[in-house]
């Protein structure tokens, strides 16, 4: 538990991304004992509300069910709502951030009158173009005279590297590089924070894991559903823009970088900036987009749209461990499941005696969701009196290993890592910069309407040529098996 004062200010309170992710994050915290018993959360926007309005608000999005169970599940939900004050401004006038300063500096001297030190973090829940009217008002109104200030922000990080770069400098002008937490919550999931365990402390991996032996990997996210509601935002970015450029390139930087010196967030960060800056510019022949039939039916999508809600992107890393292995980034949204992965699939076994290469090749396979999982598909002797092989696999689920283990949701985790001073998995300015290095030249002929978007069923894999994609590149699919997660005995 950490002591002394902390006030988190959360802009954009009764936002979408507010009530459903920073919210519910603070309160696990909260529940579970990681915050100090003097905090105070200030939710800031625009609309009139109350702080019974906003408690309403939020009450759904609140799960009790990991609270002391002998405590009511209510009388948590109820403390922590003592602790929510509700604040009306807008975000380009300086009123309200000076109401909003008064407010938790009262708190402030209240909670600790002593002169010790104090903590703000502001979490930037907004649209992105009020970023910088916001950022410059907290700035001038609202930054701690008696500890530390951090912000936290989330994506989208502007459109193309010259929007991007124009954010950071705004940003940059205004925070320091350590007070800003720039989130990307893949970096929260359970199983990206375990690849550097993976790769790094097991003797298995650490030979095999290059161009000798990996034939692909392929880092693939798929929802089941469409924009639902978020059409609006959702069109003007697509899918490379809303998943491919942060979540997935966050993944490819764990999977692909070489060793850091050591755990210290900066070395872990110069490693990832170092294998982004290795990437190849994108050729068109590499890349497959689609848009799902009715997703124009959206009435917050323009009738005439042709933004991908779908992308497969080869990617090349032009280096001594990865030259010639294909990066497969694939995303889509109102695909036939929803779950995201890394596959990283090996070459044949060389000199084949067994007669059994068509069966299927090796894989290593992380599922980050849903059901964490780690399983390495192999082939094995089928039991019994002939001498056949088949496909299997060995298997760590989550759920089976780990039964009283409750995974952290990704958002709390990063919260937590803000309060604590901890920025190895948040992105820093440099990477953010390669990153959009790397898109933006495909995004400006993507949205120029060079590309020809092929058009997919709701439901569906996705356009068959994603499939026609990864068997140029040299995928081999594995027919006849699939992983079934163990059930629980
Ligand atoms: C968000 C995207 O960043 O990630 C959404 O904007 C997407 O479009 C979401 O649905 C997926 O997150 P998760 O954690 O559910 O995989």
């Amino acid at each position: 538990v950490l002591g002394g004062c902390l006030s988190v200010v959360v802009l954009g309170a009764s936002g979408d991304l507010a009530k459903k992710k920073t919210f519910p994050a603070i309160f696990n915290l909260y529940k579970q004992g990681f915050l100090p018993d003097e905090l105070h959360i200030f939710g800031y926007a625009r609309s009139k509300l109350s702080n019974e309005e906003l408690h309403e608000k939020l009450r759904g999005y609140l799960k009790t069910d990991r609270t002391d169970p002998s405590k009511g599940p209510e009388d948590a939900i109820k403390q922590f709502f003592n602790k929510v004050t509700y604040i009306q401004g807008a975000y380009d006038e300086d009123e309200g951030y000076v109401k909003l300063n008064e407010e938790v500096s009262r708190h402030e001297h209240e909670r600790s009158d002593d002169g010790t030190p104090t903590r703000r973090l502001f979490y930037l829940a907004l649209p992105p173009t009020v970023y910088p009217v916001a950022s410059k008002r907290i700035q001038k109104h609202c930054m701690n005279q008696r500890g530390w200030t951090r912000v936290i922000v989330e994506k989208p990080f502007g459109k193309d590297l010259e929007s991007s770069d124009e954010l950071s400098s705004e940003l940059g002008a205004l925070f320091t590089e350590d007070q800003l937490y720039r989130i990307d919550h893949y970096l929260g999931k359970e199983l990206v924070q375990n690849l550097l365990v993976m790769r790094f402390a097991n003797r298995f991996f650490v030979p095999i894991w290059n161009r000798d032996n990996i034939a692909s990997v392929q880092i693939v996210f798929k929802e089941d559903f469409g924009t639902e509601g978020r059409g609006g935002y959702f069109d003007q970015y697509g899918i490379i823009r809303d998943i491919i450029q942060n979540h997935l390139v966050q993944v490819l930087c764990l999977v692909a970088m070489e060793k850091p010196v050591s755990l210290d967030p900066e070395h872990i960060r110069d490693e990832k900036v170092k294998v982004l800056q290795c990437i190849q510019p994108i050729k068109d022949e590499d890349v497959v987009i689609g848009q799902y039939e009715g997703y124009k039916d959206d009435p917050t999508v323009p009738k005439d749209s042709f933004t991908p809600t779908f992308a497969s992107v080869v990617l090349r890393i032009n280096n001594e461990r990865w030259d010639g292995v294909p990066f497969i980034m694939k995303a889509g949204k109102a695909l036939d499941s929803r779950k995201a992965e890394i596959r990283v699939q090996f070459k044949d076994a060389p000199g084949d005696i067994f007669k059994c290469k068509k069966q299927g090749r090796n894989e290593f396979v992380m599922r980050l969701q849903p059901k964490e999982a780690m399983y390495m598909k192999l082939t094995v002797k089928e039991p019994g009196l002939d001498m056949k092989t088949t496909q299997s696999e060995l298997d760590m689920s989550y759920h089976q290993r780990y039964q009283d283990i409750v995974i952290p949701e990704a958002y709390e985790r990063l919260l937590l890592d803000t309060i604590r001073g901890d920025q190895q998995h948040f992105v820093r300015r440099d990477e953010l910069r390669v990153a959009w290095e790397i898109f933006t030249p495909l995004l400006h002929r993507i949205d120029a309407g060079k590309l020809k978007v092929m058009s997919y069923k709701e439901g569906s894999r996705g356009p068959d040529e994603a499939d026609d994609l990864n068997a140029r590149v040299g995928y081999q699919r594995t027919a006849g098996y699939i992983w079934k997660p163990p059930t629980l005995q």
